[in-house]
């Protein structure tokens, strides 16, 4: 049997007397893309800052490649990686720039050959040289995602990464994470509010709601359990249930 690259057991985060993730466990396989599903505030990326250490744990137990990450925290997070609208980058300094900062804090070999090759898989030729406060966001989410495949990651965590792009590029995003877990087996936590999206990416989606998860399986499995046309009316018939 396959180990897990990531294990989540009971985990669970309050602030004060507001608890934002219950008592959530769940497995990723290596080279798994798993869906983080939920609506505005179920938790999602609560989950994942505690899964990048950026954010201690109430309680529950978070284990990467076999160790734990309270205990094991840098030779864990040498190894993954992440991208999100909320990640800060020195504006002041071009797109290229702000790759190499990144290569040489993680100690990368290479680093010509590896900025060269993520700025053509992501189309990012013709504003290497901006600088980053000069981005649209579109362009700024692609530096997101650009710096998280930088250091060639066994674990992705993405928070929304196609949120900002226009329908071509969010299409060449996606058949990039098809072909590097294809490639490299590069295992993929993410989240979108696209469920299109969501339906043709996932392996395996989890449904959070209210910090809890609430249908955990495969798009089609999903729908079926939940009698509805498809992830949309899933999600809407959850979603809206909860606010009545
Ligand atoms: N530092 C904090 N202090 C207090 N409450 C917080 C804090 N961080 C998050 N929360 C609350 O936890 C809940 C979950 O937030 P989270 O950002 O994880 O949601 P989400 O699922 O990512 O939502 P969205 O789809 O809007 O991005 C929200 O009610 C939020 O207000
Ligand atoms: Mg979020």
């Amino acid at each position: 049997m396959t180990t897990p690259v990531l294990n989540v057991s009971n985990l669970r985060k309050s602030f004060g007397e507001f608890t934002a993730v219950d008592d959530v466990s769940f497995n990723i396989m290596p080279g798994e893309i798993l869906g983080l599903l939920g609506p505005n505030g179920a938790g999602k990326t609560t989950t994942m800052h505690m899964l990048l250490g950026l954010i201690t744990p109430t309680s529950g137990s978070i284990r990467m490649f076999g160790m734990e990450l309270a205990t094991h925290r840098e030779q864990i997070l040498q190894q993954v990686n992440f991208s999100s609208t909320y990640i800060s980058m020195p504006l002041a300094l071009t797109v290229e720039e702000n790759l190499w900062v990144v290569a040489r804090l993680y100690g990368l070999p290479d680093i010509r050959r590896r900025v060269d090759d993520i700025v053509k898989k992501l189309e990012m030729e013709e504003f290497r040289q901006k600088i980053t406060r000069k981005l649209s966001s579109g362009q700024m989410t692609r530096l997101t995602l650009a710096k998280a495949f930088l250091t060639e990651p066994k674990i992705l965590f993405l928070d929304e990464p196609t949120a900002s792009l226009d329908p071509d590029i969010a299409h060449k995003i996606r058949a990039l994470l098809k072909e590097e877990r294809r490639s490299s087996g590069l295992s993929i936590l993410y989240t979108s509010h696209n469920m299109r999206e969501m339906e043709e990416m996932s392996d395996r989606i989890i449904f959070l709601q209210r910090g809890k998860i609430v249908a955990e399986g495969t798009a089609q499995e999903i729908v079926t359990r939940f009698g509805q046309a498809d992830l949309e009316d899933v999600f809407l018939k959850i979603a809206r249930d909860s606010r009545l």
